[in-house]
Protein backbone atom coordinates (compact mmCIF):
# COMPACT_ATOMS: atom_id res chain seq x y z
CA UNK A 1 0.00 0.00 0.00
CA UNK A 2 1.60 3.48 -1.06
CA UNK A 3 1.44 6.25 1.61
CA UNK A 4 -1.48 7.50 0.36
CA UNK A 5 -3.02 5.00 -0.08
CA UNK A 6 -2.70 4.36 3.79
CA UNK A 7 -3.68 7.80 4.78
CA UNK A 8 -6.64 7.29 2.47
CA UNK A 9 -7.85 4.26 4.02
CA UNK A 10 -6.83 5.54 7.92
CA UNK A 11 -9.01 8.61 7.22
CA UNK A 12 -12.44 6.40 5.65
CA UNK A 13 -12.29 4.27 8.66
CA UNK A 14 -11.90 7.18 11.07
CA UNK A 15 -15.41 8.25 9.30
CA UNK A 16 -18.40 7.66 11.97
CA UNK A 17 -21.01 6.30 10.03
CA UNK A 18 -24.27 5.83 11.99
CA UNK A 19 -25.50 2.45 12.88
CA UNK A 20 -29.28 2.97 12.52
CA UNK A 21 -31.44 2.63 10.31
CA UNK A 22 -29.36 -0.42 9.93
CA UNK A 23 -31.11 -1.14 6.47
CA UNK A 24 -29.68 2.28 5.32
CA UNK A 25 -26.29 2.12 6.92
CA UNK A 26 -25.18 -0.85 6.29
CA UNK A 27 -25.52 -1.16 2.04
CA UNK A 28 -22.92 2.53 2.96
CA UNK A 29 -20.27 0.78 5.30
CA UNK A 30 -20.98 -2.16 2.66
CA UNK A 31 -19.45 0.27 -0.31
CA UNK A 32 -16.77 1.92 1.17
CA UNK A 33 -15.71 -1.57 2.63
CA UNK A 34 -15.55 -2.97 -0.42
CA UNK A 35 -13.28 0.22 -1.46
CA UNK A 36 -12.23 -0.10 -4.99
CA UNK A 37 -9.07 1.71 -6.49
CA UNK A 38 -9.40 4.88 -4.69
CA UNK A 39 -8.05 6.20 -7.48
CA UNK A 40 -9.41 10.01 -7.05
CA UNK A 41 -8.70 10.64 -3.76
CA UNK A 42 -5.00 9.52 -4.37
CA UNK A 43 -5.23 11.65 -6.93
CA UNK A 44 -5.81 14.41 -5.10
CA UNK A 45 -3.11 14.13 -2.39
CA UNK A 46 -0.73 13.83 -5.07
CA UNK A 47 -1.43 16.80 -7.35
CA UNK A 48 -1.37 18.52 -4.11
CA UNK A 49 2.27 16.95 -3.12
CA UNK A 50 3.11 18.06 -6.66
CA UNK A 51 2.83 21.55 -5.70
CA UNK A 52 4.84 21.23 -2.67
CA UNK A 53 1.74 21.07 -0.70
CA UNK A 54 1.59 18.90 2.76
CA UNK A 55 -0.87 15.69 1.16
CA UNK A 56 -2.47 16.10 4.34
CA UNK A 57 -3.74 19.01 3.37
CA UNK A 58 -5.76 17.35 0.65
CA UNK A 59 -7.69 14.58 2.79
CA UNK A 60 -11.12 16.45 3.71
CA UNK A 61 -11.86 17.05 -0.16
CA UNK A 62 -10.13 14.05 -1.32
CA UNK A 63 -12.22 11.60 0.59
CA UNK A 64 -15.26 13.99 0.22
CA UNK A 65 -14.69 13.73 -3.94
CA UNK A 66 -14.44 10.03 -2.94
CA UNK A 67 -17.50 9.52 -1.20
CA UNK A 68 -19.19 11.59 -4.32
CA UNK A 69 -18.15 8.75 -6.15
CA UNK A 70 -19.74 6.15 -4.06
CA UNK A 71 -22.70 7.45 -4.00
CA UNK A 72 -22.77 7.91 -8.30
CA UNK A 73 -21.80 4.15 -8.41
CA UNK A 74 -24.59 2.79 -5.89
CA UNK A 75 -26.92 4.74 -8.32
CA UNK A 76 -25.37 4.17 -11.78
CA UNK A 77 -25.86 0.27 -10.73
CA UNK A 78 -29.49 0.62 -10.81
CA UNK A 79 -29.25 3.05 -13.81
CA UNK A 80 -26.93 0.41 -15.61
CA UNK A 81 -28.66 -2.60 -14.58
CA UNK A 82 -25.69 -4.39 -12.87
CA UNK A 83 -25.38 -6.83 -10.65
CA UNK A 84 -21.79 -6.92 -9.43
CA UNK A 85 -19.37 -4.01 -8.20
CA UNK A 86 -15.99 -4.73 -6.72
CA UNK A 87 -16.87 -8.02 -7.02
CA UNK A 88 -19.93 -8.58 -4.91
CA UNK A 89 -23.63 -8.00 -5.42
CA UNK A 90 -24.36 -4.60 -6.29
CA UNK A 91 -26.22 -2.43 -3.66
CA UNK A 92 -29.93 -2.16 -5.06
CA UNK A 93 -29.68 -6.12 -6.08
CA UNK A 94 -28.69 -6.88 -2.41
CA UNK A 95 -31.30 -4.40 -0.54
CA UNK A 96 -33.41 -3.58 -3.64
CA UNK A 97 -33.72 -0.18 -5.37
CA UNK A 98 -35.17 2.37 -2.96
CA UNK A 99 -32.70 1.16 -0.28
CA UNK A 100 -30.13 2.03 -3.11
CA UNK A 101 -31.74 5.29 -3.85
CA UNK A 102 -31.25 6.23 -0.10
CA UNK A 103 -28.14 4.93 0.13
CA UNK A 104 -26.64 7.07 -2.77
CA UNK A 105 -28.68 10.49 -1.78
CA UNK A 106 -26.84 9.62 1.78
CA UNK A 107 -23.35 9.38 0.60
CA UNK A 108 -23.74 12.58 -1.36
CA UNK A 109 -24.94 14.28 2.35
CA UNK A 110 -22.36 12.46 4.15
CA UNK A 111 -19.87 13.66 0.97
CA UNK A 112 -21.42 17.40 1.56
CA UNK A 113 -20.80 17.41 5.38
CA UNK A 114 -17.06 15.87 5.18
CA UNK A 115 -16.29 18.92 3.01
CA UNK A 116 -18.03 21.19 5.06
CA UNK A 117 -15.67 19.90 8.12
CA UNK A 118 -12.94 20.51 6.52
CA UNK A 119 -10.52 23.43 8.61
CA UNK A 120 -9.10 25.24 5.77
CA UNK A 121 -9.68 28.85 4.55
CA UNK A 122 -11.63 29.45 1.50
CA UNK A 123 -13.14 26.45 1.98
CA UNK A 124 -16.03 27.55 -0.77
CA UNK A 125 -14.11 26.91 -3.16
CA UNK A 126 -14.35 23.48 -2.05
CA UNK A 127 -18.17 23.55 -2.05
CA UNK A 128 -18.25 25.00 -5.57
CA UNK A 129 -16.40 22.74 -6.99
CA UNK A 130 -18.00 19.67 -5.52
CA UNK A 131 -21.46 20.86 -6.37
CA UNK A 132 -20.60 21.63 -9.77
CA UNK A 133 -19.00 18.50 -9.71
CA UNK A 134 -21.60 16.46 -8.82
CA UNK A 135 -24.28 18.31 -11.45
CA UNK A 136 -22.42 17.43 -14.52
CA UNK A 137 -22.03 14.42 -12.71
CA UNK A 138 -25.44 13.79 -13.57
CA UNK A 139 -25.47 15.87 -16.80
CA UNK A 140 -24.09 13.13 -18.37
CA UNK A 141 -25.34 10.31 -16.56
CA UNK A 142 -28.82 11.50 -17.91
CA UNK A 143 -26.95 11.88 -21.65
CA UNK A 144 -25.83 8.08 -21.08
CA UNK A 145 -29.07 7.09 -20.89
CA UNK A 146 -30.54 9.19 -23.73
CA UNK A 147 -27.74 7.82 -25.68
CA UNK A 148 -29.17 4.25 -25.25
CA UNK A 149 -32.02 5.32 -27.16
CA UNK A 150 -30.30 6.46 -30.00
CA UNK A 151 -29.10 4.44 -32.96
CA UNK A 152 -26.32 6.61 -33.84
CA UNK A 153 -23.88 8.65 -31.32
CA UNK A 154 -21.05 10.77 -32.89
CA UNK A 155 -18.01 10.37 -31.22
CA UNK A 156 -18.06 13.96 -30.04
CA UNK A 157 -20.98 13.47 -28.33
CA UNK A 158 -19.86 10.64 -26.71
CA UNK A 159 -17.01 12.53 -26.06
CA UNK A 160 -19.00 15.64 -24.52
CA UNK A 161 -20.94 12.57 -22.09
CA UNK A 162 -17.92 10.86 -20.69
CA UNK A 163 -16.37 14.91 -20.14
CA UNK A 164 -19.17 15.15 -18.02
CA UNK A 165 -19.91 11.55 -16.03
CA UNK A 166 -16.67 10.97 -15.51
CA UNK A 167 -13.74 13.48 -16.68
CA UNK A 168 -14.82 16.68 -14.63
CA UNK A 169 -14.65 14.28 -10.81
CA UNK A 170 -11.15 13.42 -12.12
CA UNK A 171 -10.66 17.02 -12.87
CA UNK A 172 -12.20 18.30 -9.63
CA UNK A 173 -9.88 15.87 -7.67
CA UNK A 174 -6.75 17.44 -9.39
CA UNK A 175 -8.07 21.12 -9.06
CA UNK A 176 -9.17 20.25 -4.93
CA UNK A 177 -4.98 19.07 -4.91
CA UNK A 178 -4.21 22.50 -6.06
CA UNK A 179 -6.06 24.56 -3.95
CA UNK A 180 -5.59 22.66 -0.69
CA UNK A 181 -1.37 23.57 -1.64
CA UNK A 182 -2.23 27.45 -2.47
CA UNK A 183 -1.81 27.67 -5.81
CA UNK A 184 -2.76 29.90 -7.42
CA UNK A 185 -5.75 30.36 -10.23
CA UNK A 186 -3.94 29.84 -13.87
CA UNK A 187 -2.17 26.40 -12.06
CA UNK A 188 -5.73 25.42 -10.93
CA UNK A 189 -6.74 25.51 -14.38
CA UNK A 190 -4.04 23.67 -15.88
CA UNK A 191 -4.57 20.59 -13.26
CA UNK A 192 -8.37 20.81 -13.82
CA UNK A 193 -7.55 20.09 -17.41
CA UNK A 194 -5.23 17.69 -16.99
CA UNK A 195 -7.68 15.78 -14.81
CA UNK A 196 -10.23 16.40 -18.02
CA UNK A 197 -8.17 14.29 -20.34
CA UNK A 198 -7.27 11.77 -18.22
CA UNK A 199 -10.58 11.23 -17.33
CA UNK A 200 -11.29 10.84 -20.97
CA UNK A 201 -8.60 8.25 -21.61
CA UNK A 202 -9.74 6.10 -18.19
CA UNK A 203 -13.51 5.62 -19.36
CA UNK A 204 -11.93 4.87 -22.50
CA UNK A 205 -10.48 2.25 -21.23
CA UNK A 206 -13.12 1.35 -18.27
CA UNK A 207 -15.36 0.89 -22.04
CA UNK A 208 -12.95 -1.29 -23.25
CA UNK A 209 -12.44 -3.43 -20.08
CA UNK A 210 -16.29 -3.98 -20.56
CA UNK A 211 -15.04 -6.28 -23.83
CA UNK A 212 -11.73 -7.28 -23.11
CA UNK A 213 -11.24 -7.51 -19.78
CA UNK A 214 -12.18 -10.33 -17.49
CA UNK A 215 -15.02 -10.35 -14.53
CA UNK A 216 -12.69 -12.10 -11.82
CA UNK A 217 -10.15 -8.83 -12.31
CA UNK A 218 -12.36 -6.35 -12.88
CA UNK A 219 -15.11 -7.07 -9.97
CA UNK A 220 -17.97 -6.06 -12.84
CA UNK A 221 -19.92 -8.59 -15.29
CA UNK A 222 -18.38 -7.55 -18.27
CA UNK A 223 -20.55 -7.42 -21.48
CA UNK A 224 -22.92 -5.40 -19.75
CA UNK A 225 -22.70 -2.15 -21.83
CA UNK A 226 -23.79 -4.07 -25.11
CA UNK A 227 -26.43 -5.72 -23.39
CA UNK A 228 -27.82 -2.39 -22.49
CA UNK A 229 -27.43 -0.52 -25.56
CA UNK A 230 -25.08 1.66 -24.26
CA UNK A 231 -23.00 3.92 -26.47
CA UNK A 232 -18.92 3.54 -25.99
CA UNK A 233 -16.09 4.41 -27.26
CA UNK A 234 -16.34 0.97 -29.01
CA UNK A 235 -19.43 1.91 -30.76
CA UNK A 236 -19.72 5.13 -31.21
CA UNK A 237 -16.07 4.72 -33.51
CA UNK A 238 -16.71 1.36 -34.87
CA UNK A 239 -19.96 2.70 -36.30
CA UNK A 240 -17.31 5.58 -38.15
CA UNK A 241 -15.12 2.81 -39.12
CA UNK A 242 -17.71 0.09 -40.34
CA UNK A 243 -18.92 0.28 -43.60
CA UNK A 244 -21.63 -2.08 -46.01
CA UNK A 245 -22.84 -5.28 -44.43
CA UNK A 246 -20.68 -4.89 -41.37
CA UNK A 247 -21.99 -1.43 -39.91
CA UNK A 248 -25.37 -2.51 -41.40
CA UNK A 249 -24.63 -5.77 -39.06
CA UNK A 250 -23.66 -3.80 -35.75
CA UNK A 251 -26.52 -1.65 -36.24
CA UNK A 252 -28.99 -4.61 -36.35
CA UNK A 253 -27.56 -5.59 -32.61
CA UNK A 254 -28.63 -2.36 -31.43
CA UNK A 255 -32.01 -1.61 -32.59
CA UNK A 256 -33.73 -5.57 -32.30
CA UNK A 257 -33.90 -6.72 -28.54
CA UNK A 258 -34.58 -10.57 -28.98
CA UNK A 259 -31.17 -11.05 -29.63
CA UNK A 260 -29.61 -13.77 -26.78
CA UNK A 261 -27.59 -11.95 -25.07
CA UNK A 262 -24.44 -14.19 -25.85
CA UNK A 263 -25.02 -14.15 -29.41
CA UNK A 264 -25.29 -10.56 -29.20
CA UNK A 265 -22.04 -9.83 -27.10
CA UNK A 266 -19.80 -12.69 -29.24
CA UNK A 267 -21.69 -10.92 -32.74
CA UNK A 268 -20.55 -7.47 -31.81
CA UNK A 269 -17.25 -8.44 -30.24
CA UNK A 270 -16.47 -10.01 -33.62
CA UNK A 271 -17.20 -6.60 -35.67
CA UNK A 272 -15.63 -4.56 -33.14
CA UNK A 273 -12.21 -6.96 -33.84
CA UNK A 274 -12.80 -6.88 -37.42
CA UNK A 275 -12.14 -2.72 -37.22
CA UNK A 276 -9.45 -3.56 -34.50
CA UNK A 277 -11.30 -0.85 -32.01
CA UNK A 278 -8.82 -2.40 -29.43
CA UNK A 279 -6.08 -0.60 -31.02
CA UNK A 280 -8.05 2.18 -32.06
CA UNK A 281 -9.12 2.81 -28.74
CA UNK A 282 -6.02 2.42 -27.10
CA UNK A 283 -4.39 4.96 -29.70
CA UNK A 284 -7.19 7.29 -28.13
CA UNK A 285 -5.84 6.54 -24.99
CA UNK A 286 -2.52 7.47 -25.58
CA UNK A 287 -3.93 10.36 -27.20
CA UNK A 288 -5.67 11.60 -24.31
CA UNK A 289 -2.38 10.74 -22.03
CA UNK A 290 -0.02 13.33 -24.04
CA UNK A 291 -2.88 16.21 -24.16
CA UNK A 292 -2.66 15.80 -20.37
CA UNK A 293 0.61 16.00 -19.85
CA UNK A 294 0.81 19.34 -22.02
CA UNK A 295 -1.57 20.77 -19.88
CA UNK A 296 1.51 20.66 -17.44
CA UNK A 297 4.12 22.13 -19.74
CA UNK A 298 4.72 25.37 -18.67
CA UNK A 299 4.60 24.59 -14.77
CA UNK A 300 8.06 23.89 -13.96
CA UNK A 301 6.88 21.14 -11.68
CA UNK A 302 10.03 18.81 -9.69
CA UNK A 303 11.23 16.41 -11.89
CA UNK A 304 10.35 13.95 -9.25
CA UNK A 305 6.33 15.06 -9.14
CA UNK A 306 6.30 14.69 -12.75
CA UNK A 307 7.52 11.13 -12.45
CA UNK A 308 4.85 10.45 -9.95
CA UNK A 309 2.24 12.17 -12.00
CA UNK A 310 3.29 9.74 -14.76
CA UNK A 311 3.38 6.54 -13.19
CA UNK A 312 -0.01 7.47 -11.07
CA UNK A 313 -1.70 8.11 -15.10
CA UNK A 314 0.19 4.76 -16.10
CA UNK A 315 -1.50 2.51 -13.67
CA UNK A 316 -4.75 4.42 -14.22
CA UNK A 317 -5.31 4.41 -17.84
CA UNK A 318 -3.24 0.98 -18.38
CA UNK A 319 -4.93 -0.68 -15.85
CA UNK A 320 -7.09 -4.06 -16.17
CA UNK A 321 -9.18 -4.08 -13.41
C1 LIG B 1 -15.92 3.26 -12.07
O1 LIG B 1 -14.84 3.90 -11.49
C2 LIG B 1 -16.78 4.29 -12.73
C3 LIG B 1 -16.18 4.92 -13.91
C4 LIG B 1 -16.09 6.21 -14.02
C5 LIG B 1 -15.70 4.12 -15.00
P1 LIG B 1 -13.63 3.07 -10.86
O2 LIG B 1 -13.15 2.05 -11.85
O3 LIG B 1 -12.62 4.03 -10.36
O4 LIG B 1 -14.33 2.33 -9.65
P2 LIG B 1 -13.73 1.86 -8.24
O5 LIG B 1 -13.95 3.00 -7.28
O6 LIG B 1 -12.29 1.52 -8.39
O7 LIG B 1 -14.57 0.66 -7.85
C1 LIG C 1 -19.56 5.45 -14.85
O1 LIG C 1 -19.84 4.96 -16.07
C2 LIG C 1 -19.98 6.87 -14.61
C3 LIG C 1 -20.46 7.09 -13.25
C4 LIG C 1 -20.59 6.19 -12.35
C5 LIG C 1 -20.84 8.44 -12.91
P1 LIG C 1 -20.07 3.37 -16.19
O2 LIG C 1 -21.48 3.02 -16.05
O3 LIG C 1 -19.35 2.94 -17.41
O4 LIG C 1 -19.25 2.81 -14.92
P2 LIG C 1 -19.18 1.25 -14.54
O5 LIG C 1 -18.62 0.53 -15.73
O6 LIG C 1 -20.56 0.81 -14.21
O7 LIG C 1 -18.24 1.20 -13.38
MG1 LIG D 1 -23.28 4.03 -16.29
MG1 LIG E 1 -22.34 1.38 -14.99
MG1 LIG F 1 -18.36 1.08 -17.65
Amino acid sequence: MSNYSALIQDFILSLTIPKRPANLYDPIRYTLEHGGKRLRPELCLIACSALGGNPKQALYPAVSLELLHNFTLIHDDIMDQSDLRRGHETVYKKWGTPTAILAGDTLLGLSYDLMLKYPSIGAHKFYNLLTSTFIQICEGQQLDIDFEKRKVVPVEEYTDMIRLKTAVLLAACMKAGAIAANANAQIQNCFYDFGINIGLAFQIQDDLLDVYGQTEKLGKNIGNDIATNKKTYLLTKAMELLQGQELAALKHYFTKNDFNPKEKFEGVKQLYDSCQIKEVAEAQIKNYYDKAFQCLEGLALASNAMKELHEFVNRLIYRDF
